[in-house]
């Protein structure tokens, strides 16, 4: 499924900052910081619990465990989900985590270069999430995917970002249709260059000047 969070106000009070052009670098950081902790806490809830039995210093009691946040690996594709990475991984602290570099070339073939791509042994109870800022054609996604399923099969495959064009879900869909997206808001189109409109710009740049 793709699940977006126009209906959640702070998520979009985040957004809205990201997307304004005098946002400089260091609230632009913070910013996806704050909305990878909330997309975390909002993957949480479709993550399977188990019943524990507790005690309190008074008596026993019923409590729960999230087991598949133990079993996390999280990708960080470069350069721009270096702080969104940060943010999940407040929430998901058990996480391992693989680093990827995946350039886009120019329009109007994109094609995708991977120089660097360090990435743990996945299992079957492991629940991979990628993050990626910006899901423009879906190229870049579609690549670290191809290459990311080379280290063992999940239990599932998530891609969080903050926005996304319908042609790069729907590319993503069909190149791999056992993945879900959680991304703050899908946008309205991608123009001639490939940026995602009406967008927040160079994730990358905005983040890291
Ligand atoms: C941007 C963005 C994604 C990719 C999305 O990265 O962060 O990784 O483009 O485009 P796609 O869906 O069309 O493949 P960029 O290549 O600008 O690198 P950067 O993060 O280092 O700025």
């Amino acid at each position: 499924g793709v699940y977006s969070f126009e209906d959640s106000p702070f998520i979009m009070e985040i957004l809205t900052e990201l997307r304004d052009e005098n946002t400089g670098p260091i609230a632009f950081r913070k910013g996806l910081v704050k909305l990878g902790r909330y997309m975390a806490y909002e993957i949480t809830k479709t993550m399977e619990t188990e019943r524990i039995k507790i005690k309190t210093p008074l008596e026993e009691t019923d409590g729960i465990l999230i087991a598949d946040r133990r079993n996390v690996v999280i990708i960080t594709v470069l350069r721009a989900a270096i702080p969104l990475m940060e943010g999940l991984i407040k929430v998901l602290d058990h996480a391992r985590v693989g680093i990827v570099s995946a350039s886009r070339g120019k329009a109007p073939k994109f094609e995708i270069e991977m120089k660097y791509v360090k990435v743990p042994q996945i299992t079957e109870k492991d629940t991979v999430i990628i993050a990626d800022p910006m899901i423009a054609t879906g190229s870049t996604l579609i690549k670290v995917l191809d290459e990311v399923k080379k280290y063992g099969k999940a239990k599932r495959y998530v891609i969080v970002g903050v926005l996304a064009a319908p042609e790069g879900i729907s590319r993503i869909k069909e190149a791999h249709p056992d993945v879900e997206m959680f991304v703050a808001a899908i946008d309205r189109e991608l123009n001639e260059k490939g940026y995602i409109l009406p967008g927040l710009g160079d994730a990358g740049d905005r983040a890291f000047g």
